[in-house]
């Protein structure tokens, strides 16, 4: 049996259906329930919903055999796994993005709002820009539009919440799509059951 982590929320319904059309369907998940775990013997997966954040945290130590992590969320927190596979779904973009007219004033720190503050970190510490960060959980785009940043870095997908916040992207940071990934003893040790899904997942993307 294989435990795998799946990331709740936009990236959760293609993740599972990515997984279900390689042969690893559970239909018990799309029962309409607050449950979090489920299993098909018959396929050999248990899966459990996490908050995407996390699924790397459960497949490092090893709770998790494998599971699904968008690229932003690796990046970011560098977690100690295997990528195995670009599943080419979940595709968005990590960008810096403010006001339109936004001029950057060299002479001022610039404040930056964001839920990546590693990638922050790195993007501008590459180009010997000062900034000061300001960590949010979520609904970044406030921060410009009340003054708390100068700019944002998020994910921009359709690029809708932008737009109907006066807001736009400026710089795009990375593309981002959605990765499969392995605990690196499960990879030793189940290493046959772990590449039979790798590769029936490959025929897929
Ligand atoms: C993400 C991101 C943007 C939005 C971008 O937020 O932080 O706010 O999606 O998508 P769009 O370009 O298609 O409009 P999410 O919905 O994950 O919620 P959050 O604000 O709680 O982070």
């Amino acid at each position: 049996m294989l435990n795998v982590a799946l990331p709740k929320g936009r990236l959760g319904e293609k993740a599972y259906d990515i997984m279900a059309r390689a042969g690893y369907e559970c239909p018990s998940l799309l029962e309409p329930n607050r449950k979090l775990t489920f299993e098909n013997p018959a396929t050999g997966v248990r899966y459990f919903w996490a908050k995407p954040s996390d699924v790397p945290i459960y497949v490092e130590r090893g709770v998790a055999d494998v599971g699904i992590a968008g690229k932003d969320i690796l990046l970011e927190y560098e977690p100690e796994v295997y990528e195995l596979l670009d599943l080419n779904i979940g595709k968005c973009r990590m960008c810096v993005a403010g006001p339109a007219d936004f001029r950057d004033d060299p002479s001022r720190t610039l404040r930056v709002a964001t839920k990546f503050p590693h990638i922050a970190k790195t993007y501008y510490s590459a180009r010997g820009r000062e900034i000061s960060i300001i960590k949010l959980g979520g609904s970044i785009e406030i921060a410009p539009i009340l003054g708390l940043s100068d700019v944002i870095v998020d994910i921009v997908e359709t690029g809708s919440t932008l737009l109907e916040n006066d807001l736009a992207p400026l710089r795009e940071i990375f593309p981002i799509s959605a990765r499969f990934i392995a605990n690196t003893a499960s990879y030793k040790f189940q290493y046959a059951e772990i590449r039979d899904m790798v590769e029936k997942l490959a025929k897929l993307v």
